[in-house]
């Protein structure tokens, strides 16, 4: 049998454990947690006792494809690991990370589980596969338009000619149909915002104005009970874009934040500022665009529940009862189409969106690699 190892080795190897940017958890054959890194502690957000002898379904929704994982190696005992897995943490929150599962061969029953948070540039790429979806309802959007506009309005004029001739009381029922009528023509008005016009019109955004004037907009409409704080940075270059899609971008987003934030106490803080060296491969191509202007948007609401948050991109989700679902799609649009990112955090206590954009470069593109 060999010896155990010396307290040095032993000493090192907890250093290099301490160090690892991966969380490292070890279970036992019960799936209850017998060893958390530092790291581990950072992503569950609870010191190591806290963490150890707790069962990692306190942590861990059951249904996870972790369990999946540990359960495959604890049946066929060889490692497994699986890439870009959305983990879903307890506190409504989600991680996208690699995951590794590795049998302890010292312990019977033991696994061990390996934690490696998703490079941003990855988590990126995961938010570009949203766009396809916009894409997909621009065409949708030109034929409703021509096929379900038109008759509408024929149906709404002749309600409006039978007004005159019907009885009182059910003159409500034409009210009805026009009502009705305008809120379908109204959803398809918002279809045709996705239609393709062409390459984008860039030109030097300065996205202080953009955000300042969706706020004036927010404080005087929607938002006008909310306190809105601002934290700018001001040595931010000009954005490579078009300026009134940008306003339509953070409208919708601001929109959404002011929806989810509380009638009382609600907050929404708007925030710039200069992210250096991310650098994101354009889908198709070996094209990389740098992508340095970092908006923020953040609410105090109760967060996006775990079901939509998966598809919080596509066209028609939507948890409000009058809402179609189509802002954040067309916010992923017209970000994809600047060559840009959205991402969001999101936790019961707030939700955070972040658009990345490429900066200006003063001959109109955005510097190609
Ligand atoms: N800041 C946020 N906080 C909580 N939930 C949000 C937030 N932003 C978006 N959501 C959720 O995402 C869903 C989709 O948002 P989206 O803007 O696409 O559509 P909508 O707001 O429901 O309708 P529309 O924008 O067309 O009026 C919302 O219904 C809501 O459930
Ligand atoms: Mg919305």
């Amino acid at each position: 049998m060999a010896a155990d190892p010396p307290a040095e080795t032993l000493a090192l190897e907890r250093m290099i454990l301490s160090a690892m940017a991966s969380s490292v958890l070890a279970l036992d054959d019960q799936l209850a947690v017998r060893f958390v890194n530092p790291a581990a502690e950072q992503l569950f957000g609870a010191s190591r006792t806290m963490l150890e002898n707790r069962p990692l379904a306190d942590l861990i929704p059951f249904d996870s494809s972790l369990f999946d994982l540990i359960r495959r190696v604890q049946l066929a005992g060889n490692s497994v690991s699986d890439y870009g897995v959305e983990l879903p943490l307890n506190r409504n929150s989600t991680r996208l990370v690699d995951l590794h599962v590795s049998p302890v061969a010292e312990q019977a029953g033991y696994s061990l589980v390996v934690l490696h948070p998703c490079a941003v540039a990855q988590r990126l790429n995961h938010q570009l596969t949203h766009r396809g979806g916009a894409r997909s309802i621009a065409g949708l959007g030109a034929t409703l338009a021509h096929e379900v506009k038109n008759p509408l309005s024929g149906i709404r004029g002749a309600a409006q000619l039978l007004e005159h001739g019907v009885a009182d009381e059910e003159r409500p029922l034409i009210r009805l149909i026009c009502d009705e009528t305008d809120r379908i023509c109204g959803l398809v008005d918002r279809m045709e915002q996705f239609a393709d016009h062409g390459p984008i019109e860039r030109r030097p955004v300065n996205i202080y104005q953009v955000l300042e004037h969706v706020r004036r907009l927010a404080e005087s409409g929607f938002g006008r009970k909310l306190r809105f704080e601002a934290n700018y940075d001001p040595s931010l270059p000009p954005v490579d874009g078009d300026r009134d899609q940008l306003v339509q971008v953070f409208l919708n987003l601001v929109k959404n934040a002011a929806e989810a934030a509380p009638a009382n106490g609600g907050e929404i803080r708007l925030s710039t500022q200069y992210t250096h060296g991310l650098w994101l491969r354009v889908a198709n191509s070996s094209e990389r665009v740098e992508l340095p202007i970092t908006v923020q948007i953040q609410d105090n609401g109760s967060g996006i529940s775990p079901e939509v948050a998966g598809h919080l991109f596509e066209p028609f989700v939507s948890t409000k009862r009058s809402g179609s679902g189509l802002g954040l799609s067309l916010v992923a649009k017209i970000v994809g189409d600047h060559g840009g990112v959205v991402e969001f955090d999101t936790t019961p206590r707030g939700t955070l969106f972040r658009v990345r954009l490429p900066a200006w470069r003063g001959d109109g593109r955005s510097d190609p690699q």
